[in-house]
């Protein structure tokens, strides 16, 4: 299922000691039936989550986004987009289609979010968005006096009843804002821009990041109907029959759905593949037992896997002389960038000297080549548990439209899947295995996420001319 990728050079390391390590690593090995199971449950869910009467309990959520369009090439206007998702939260002023077919960044502004204001209150977060807000747009006199309709990009889990009323279900990813779960975000973000009281926002289109990739590419490739993001977290959207969205009103045509994958495994389905590195990933967490499938895969927590895995050979003696360090001991001090690092083709072993040293461990040869083999083993059980996901999604796609053979685009986004040296390469060919009868092309996103609120705008003002002509 690798593909035809080269096996990792395991020539230095001794064999007893190798049979060592990858009987520590056995457990992140999946075989192609598990995938195939891992597929099948995820299928299940999907249905669940849809489900009128089973949505409220489902782990795999399934939200509406109350997007029924993806682009059809001739939109064109100004835009203003918000982009929070991580550690920054960002301004843009996005134009559509002035230069053909292209949906360019004019200018944009990125504040950072400091951790005490991610862990603090929902006020002092929205009072610092509504300032960097009102920041770029006094910077901006082109921009004064214009009410530019506004798209905001919020990537964690909504449940939206229209597509400017966007409740947060829960924070995910590192945010734990006090006072926000339950509420929405519009009227939040409203209340503290008028508490600035320079100006009133107009209504918003709210998008998750996935919708947000998938429009933005969908824009250069009309057959893009999936947004993926492996980023920070992990998630997918895909458009889907009406008819199938039983817990919204309406059979005709289609709409966007955020899966929500993160929250596969939640309710235990996947307990047969996890291992006892992920549940303490979980435990240590901020968010324990939420997000079971995005703690396995995203960048928030791969790293962490690592860490916790070269711990316990340390412990073992199987690395280092047997010799631990702080920083090794410490939560979050692997990060998941070293990965990328240690994985690269030629530099790899070379990276992995310097960052173990820097990390206060005495790494020889050998031990630079197990990192590199725990390393590899992490990354790519994530590609293929984000293959078995995506092959889940364009199955459904097939099937829903009784086709024999689906081609389709997905638009991707995210830190993983960008700057991982193989991961990409991993991923679609399980996915070329676990979906045989569906072609799928691999678009990657320039900042999905920031243009794709201006997108879905940009799609809702032609639908709407569209339906006065
Ligand atoms: C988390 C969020 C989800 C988002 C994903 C990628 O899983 O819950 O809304 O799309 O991260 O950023």
């Amino acid at each position: 299922i690798n593909g035809d990728l080269p096996a990792p050079n395991q020539d230095d390391i001794p064999a007893e000691l190798l049979s060592q390590v990858e009987a520590c690593l056995q457990p992140f090995q999946l075989s192609q039936s598990r995938l195939v199971d891992v597929s099948h449950w995820l299928r299940r869910d999907l249905s669940r989550g849809l489900g009128k009467h089973s949505h409220h309990r489902a782990a795999v959520k399934m939200l509406p986004t109350f997007v029924r369009a993806t682009p059809d090439g001739t939109e064109r206007g100004d835009f203003l987009a918000l982009d929070l998702g991580g550690t920054n939260f960002r301004v843009l002023h996005v134009s559509v289609g002035h230069e053909e077919q292209r949906v360019v960044t004019m200018d944009s502004q990125i504040c950072e979010v400091p951790q005490d204001i991610m862990l603090g209150t929902g006020e002092k977060l929205f009072d610092h968005l509504a300032q960097c807000m009102s920041a770029f747009l006094n910077s901006k006199p082109e921009l004064q006096g214009k009410t530019l309709p506004l798209g905001f990009t919020f990537s964690f889990p909504c449940e939206q009843k229209e597509i400017d009323k966007s409740i947060l279900i829960r924070w995910t990813k590192g945010f734990n804002c006090d006072g926000v779960e339950g509420r929405d975000v519009v009227q939040l973000l409203r209340e503290a821009v008028l508490r600035i009281g320079e100006y009133d926002i107009g209504s918003i289109a709210m998008v998750n990041d996935t919708v947000g990739t998938m429009m933005s590419c969908g824009y250069r490739d009309q057959s893009c109907e999936i947004g993926m993001i492996i980023g920070t977290g992990t998630n997918a959207c895909y458009m889907e029959e009406m008819r199938n969205v039983k817990r919204t009103e309406g059979e005709d045509g289609r709409m966007c759905i955020n899966t929500e994958w993160g929250g596969f495994g939640d309710d235990g389905s996947l307990q047969s593949v996890l291992t006892e590195f992920d549940l303490v990933v979980d435990r240590e967490s901020l968010n324990p037992g939420v997000h079971t499938f995005e703690k396995m895969i995203s960048g928030m927590y791969l790293g962490e896997v690592v860490r916790l895995v070269l711990v316990r050979l340390t412990q073992e003696g199987l690395l280092f002389g047997g010799e631990t360090s702080p920083d090794l001991l410490t939560q979050g001090h692997f990060e998941t960038r070293y990965m990328s690092d240690i994985e690269q083709e030629d530099v790899g072993l070379a990276q992995a000297q310097v960052i173990l040293t820097g990390l206060g461990l005495k790494a020889g040869p050998v031990d630079c080549r197990v990192v590199r083999l725990v390393c590899d083993a992490i990354s790519t059980r994530s590609a293929q548990l984000c293959a078995a996901a995506l092959a889940t999604l364009a199955k459904r796609i097939r099937t829903n439209r009784g086709l024999q053979r689906l081609e389709t685009t997905v638009g991707v986004d995210g830190t993983v899947y960008k700057k991982h040296p193989n991961f990409s390469q991993k991923l679609q060919a399980a996915v070329r295995v676990l979906a045989p009868k569906c072609h799928i092309k691999f678009l990657v996103s320039e900042d999905g996420s920031g243009k794709g609120a201006a997108m879905v705008t940009a799609v809702a003002q032609r639908l709407a001319r569209q339906s006065r002509l």
